[in-house]
């Protein structure tokens, strides 16, 4: 098939490669003439791995292309994908459509014979409703259909996600569109993985919901997390063992600073707009999103506690800035909110990311940036890991207390074994957990697979 992508974003680019792959031929197009020069020149415009390769492969075979003419794209496409950005807008929160809108105007301009026009871009329920009207006042004879299919892909694991989805959700009642849909994603039907064709609206809303319920679930096991530190209890057995249940599944109850990034923070605050425009708030959401703005300004507090209630005058080295693993993004970042409330209590930070440096420099360039993690941490009283990068896993524990001055580990991940930064030296502060010295041993929790299949069976039965 021919398929035209609009917008080489992260969403874009990596639909575009990802369809490539499939077989279809998929020409790219972009208005900044600069991010299109350097994708012909084999450079990525974002981190994420393995898409170079994908790219690359894709380019060879002679199945992806790269242009700035939306109109010739359009032209030749069956299928045309809207994948422009959608920030929040200034001031109120609402979704910024004016990229959406501007090229969906381009796009009813160019059409030449039936197509389909998708919005892959995350937009608030209506959207689609709204974009099929602006197309229609500009070509009210063209031969189209304006359908929903969001994405569903992490940061760092977006190629992975992408080609083994749970599930495809397509939004159209139009039944030539479901038919060329159904051809597009035949890869992954035949991989049986499900095609779920609703309306549009259920589409759009499927997103945003699905967004928010993950959100939710990292914003209640941190909670608990709290809970844990306050009774000495242990989240990491509290989520294991909640997560047993099949009905809450055991993913994202990984406790942490706060969920950052360019998606979370952005479709929550747009879903509860969305909710309050139809006269029926959400509650459960407005409250998820302002306890993880809280907590992620309230996480610097605990380094500080730990370093005995002042960190005025001291060096705390930071390792990991971007908002997750993985990835060079850091908007949105619980570092950006845990260094900046550092500094404000006279901290001196030094700081230190695989992938994140280049961002987190533009954004806060008063701090010092370290080129590995044993040189950031050379004469610190305290060291923060903020995010899960596997290298800070195997870190040298020894080797990195024997470089610092002071011996606060703050494990915002819970990635370091307590009772290993003990031995090293440490006085290991996790989160939701006891912190652990080598004279305060951590207490022993089991978290391997449970003998048998007897208690997820029992509470399903018990459900
Ligand atoms: C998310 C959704 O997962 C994806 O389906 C959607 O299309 C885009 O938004 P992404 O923002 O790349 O993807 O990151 P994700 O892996 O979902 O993590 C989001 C935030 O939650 C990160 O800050 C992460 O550190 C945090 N998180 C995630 C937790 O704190 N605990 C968890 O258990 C999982």
């Amino acid at each position: 098939m021919r398929v035209a992508v609009i917008g080489v974003g992260y969403v874009g680019l990596v639909s575009g490669a990802c369809f490539a792959q499939f077989g279809h031929h998929v020409h790219c197009v972009d208005k900044d003439p600069q991010r299109i020069a350097a994708l012909c020149a084999g450079r990525m415009p974002i981190y994420e791995p393995h898409l170079d390769a994908l790219v690359a492969d894709n380019v060879a075979a002679g199945r992806l292309t790269f242009g700035t003419d939306l109109a010739a794209a359009v032209r030749d496409a069956e299928v045309v994908f809207i994948a422009v950005g959608t920030p929040a807008r200034r001031g109120d929160g609402h979704a910024d459509l004016a990229h959406v809108f501007a090229c969906c105007r381009d796009i009813a301009q160019a059409i030449q014979g039936y197509t389909v026009v998708v919005t892959k871009s995350t937009v608030p329920v209506g959207t689609g409703d709204r974009v099929e009207h602006i197309m229609r006042v500009v070509q009210p004879q063209g031969a189209f259909a304006v359908v929903s299919n969001p994405e569903f892909l992490r940061e760092g694991a977006a190629i992975a996600d992408f080609q083994h989805p749970d599930r495809i959700v397509i939004g159209t009642q139009d039944e030539r569109a479901r038919a060329i849909m159904t051809n597009l994603y035949r890869p992954l039907a035949e991989a049986a993985v499900p095609l779920f064709f609703t309306t549009r609206r259920t589409a759009e809303l499927v997103k945003y919901a699905a967004n928010a319920f993950l959100a939710m679930k990292i914003g209640f096991v941190n909670e608990m997390a709290d809970l844990c530190e306050r009774a000495d209890a242990d989240v990491a057995g509290v989520a294991y063992g909640i997560g047993l249940d099949r009905r809450i599944g055991a993913q994202f109850l990984q406790p942490g600073p706060g969920f950052g990034g360019s998606c979370f923070p952005k479709d929550i605050q747009a879903l509860i707009k969305s909710a309050q425009d139809y006269g029926v708030p959400s509650r459960i959401i407005e409250t998820v999103a302002a306890a993880n703005e809280q907590r992620k300004r309230s996480m610097a507090r605990r380094l500080i506690k730990a370093c005995g209630g002042s960190v005025r005058g001291l060096t705390v080295a930071v390792l990991g800035l971007t908002f997750k693993a993985d990835t060079d993004d850091v908007r949105e970042a619980p570092a950006t909110s845990i260094i900046t409330a550092l500094q404000d209590e006279g901290a001196e930070v030094r700081a230190y990311d695989p992938q994140g440096m280049d961002q987190a420099r533009a954004l806060m360039p008063d701090i010092a940036y370290a080129t590995d993690p044993y040189s950031c941490v050379a004469g610190a009283h305290a060291v923060a890991i903020v995010t899960e990068w596997s290298a800070f896993r195997t870190l040298d524990l020894a080797r990195l207390r024997s470089r610092m001055a002071g011996s606060v580990l703050v494990d915002y991940r819970n990635i370091i074994p307590a009772a290993e930064a003990a031995e090293a030296g440490f006085r290991h502060v996790g989160i939701g957990r006891r912190s652990v010295t080598a004279e305060r041993p951590a207490p022993r929790i089991d978290l391997t697979e449970p003998q048998g299949a007897v208690l997820p069976e029992l509470a399903v039965a018990a459900g």
